[in-house]
């Protein structure tokens, strides 16, 4: 029997003792409750994780297995940088960015949704062969690309800010991607296809890279707006050359939307003109033209195009 609740203690110590006790036994419960929601926490932060990882999603999904095999060939998953781009950090709303109390009970139920539909597709087997995934690909492809667009890219911004471009060279990236930032709607996908998922190689352009008559419209904008500093036969003068070993040393292997994002962001500001995506293909036409890749009878007519490498040499 402890000491003050000997006989003779008084009903003031017996209530400070019973008070005491009282105290003790709620925050041993309150610990207890406490250390419960740490482990609760902890065990549904790493199931998050762990179904919106690589692993889960492009292994143990059978349906997946097509999908993540064109992930394996993206800049997402090796890059020069080495940062590589889980399936949840594009796919799952802040995965990626810091979410808020509220965007976190958001990402829960975004998970629970997901995951059941995911579980009841699976379970059916409803993609079990490479043909029906070819089949059910492209409505796949819409519903996901719809759903970044009405959520302005947010699993892209998550990682990539508008404004954070910089640095040596980057000159052209922050202007092409300046008026985005401000935009309250944009589509990253209208310029950059294949970021995800690279399917296939594209195929080299055998019918040609844009029309005659495209390169001649092309032709006559140049002379309007960048022969003063490019010179009339893209000799250079002002400007760099546009043509020849310069050509081929500065776009040599890069993307066609390189040379496309120098057209209609800084080579525009510099002209004092403002080309419709229309015109600024067309020059690049031109250029291309001058360069030596021949003419066919598709015009380039698309910004979704542009993914397509000049050749290295
Ligand atoms: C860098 C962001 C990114 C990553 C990482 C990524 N995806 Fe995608 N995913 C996209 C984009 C963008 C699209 C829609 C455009 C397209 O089809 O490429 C897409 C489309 C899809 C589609 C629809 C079918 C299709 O091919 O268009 C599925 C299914 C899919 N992804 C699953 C996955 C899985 C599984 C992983 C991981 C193994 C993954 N994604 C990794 C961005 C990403
Ligand atoms: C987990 C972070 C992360 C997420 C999420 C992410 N990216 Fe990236 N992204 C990267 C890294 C890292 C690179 C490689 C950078 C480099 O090569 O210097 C990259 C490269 C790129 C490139 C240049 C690659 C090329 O070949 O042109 C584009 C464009 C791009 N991302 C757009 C997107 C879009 C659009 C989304 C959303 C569908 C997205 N990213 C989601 C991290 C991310
Ligand atoms: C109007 C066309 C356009 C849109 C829309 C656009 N970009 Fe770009 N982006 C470009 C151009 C042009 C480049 C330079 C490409 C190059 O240097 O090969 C570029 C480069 C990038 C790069 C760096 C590539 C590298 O390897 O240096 C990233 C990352 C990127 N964009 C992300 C985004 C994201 C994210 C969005 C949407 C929020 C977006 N872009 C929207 C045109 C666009
Ligand atoms: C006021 C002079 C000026 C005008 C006008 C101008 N440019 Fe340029 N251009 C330059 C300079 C200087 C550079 C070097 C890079 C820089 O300063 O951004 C350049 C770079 C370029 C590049 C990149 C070359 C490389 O090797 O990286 C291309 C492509 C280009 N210009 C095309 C054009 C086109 C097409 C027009 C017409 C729409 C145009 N320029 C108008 C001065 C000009």
């Amino acid at each position: 029997m402890p000491e003050d609740m000997s006989p003779g203690a008084s009903p003031f110590d017996m209530r400070r003792t019973a008070s005491r006790g009282r105290l003790l036994w709620i925050s041993s419960w309150a610990l207890g409750f406490a250390l419960l929601g740490i482990v609760l926490v902890a065990g549904t932060n790493h199931a998050v994780a762990w179904s919106s990882s690589d692993t889960f999603c492009g292994t143990a999904c059978h349906s997946m297995t097509w999908v993540a095999a064109a992930y394996r060939q993206s800049p997402h998953y090796i890059n020069p940088v080495g940062i590589r781009a889980s399936c949840g950090a594009c796919h799952v709303p802040y995965d990626s960015g810091h979410a808020t109390a509220a965007q976190y009970v958001e990402l829960l139920l975004f998970k629970v949704d997901r995951g059941a539909k995911d579980f009841w597709y699976e379970a059916r087997k409803s993609i079990a062969t490479k043909d029906e995934w070819e089949k059910r690909r492209p409505a796949l492809s819409n519903t996901f690309q719809n759903y970044l667009t009405q959520h302005n890219y947010i699993t892209c911004r998550g990682c990539h800010s508008l404004d954070a471009f910089g640095g040596a060279r980057s000159h052209m990236k922050v202007v092409i991607h300046r008026g985005l930032a401000n935009a309250s709607s944009f589509d990253c996908l209208q310029c950059h296809v294949n970021i995800g998922h690279v399917y296939e190689q594209p195929a080299s352009k055998v019918n040609g890279w844009y029309t005659a008559e495209q390169a001649a419209a092309g032709e006559k904008l140049f002379a309007q707006s960048c022969a003063a500093c490019h010179g009339a036969k893209l000799e250079g003068g002002g400007g760099p050359a546009l043509i020849g070993a310069t050509w081929k040393q500065s776009f040599g292997g890069a993307k066609l939307l390189r040379v496309w994002g120098e057209i209609r962001g800084p080579m525009a500001d510099y002209a004092g003109a403002t080309f419709t995506t229309q015109q600024s293909l067309d020059i690049l036409a031109f250029l291309l033209q001058q360069n030596g890749l021949p003419a066919g009878n598709k015009p380039l007519a698309d910004t979704r195009e542009l993914s397509d490498t000049l050749p290295e040499k």
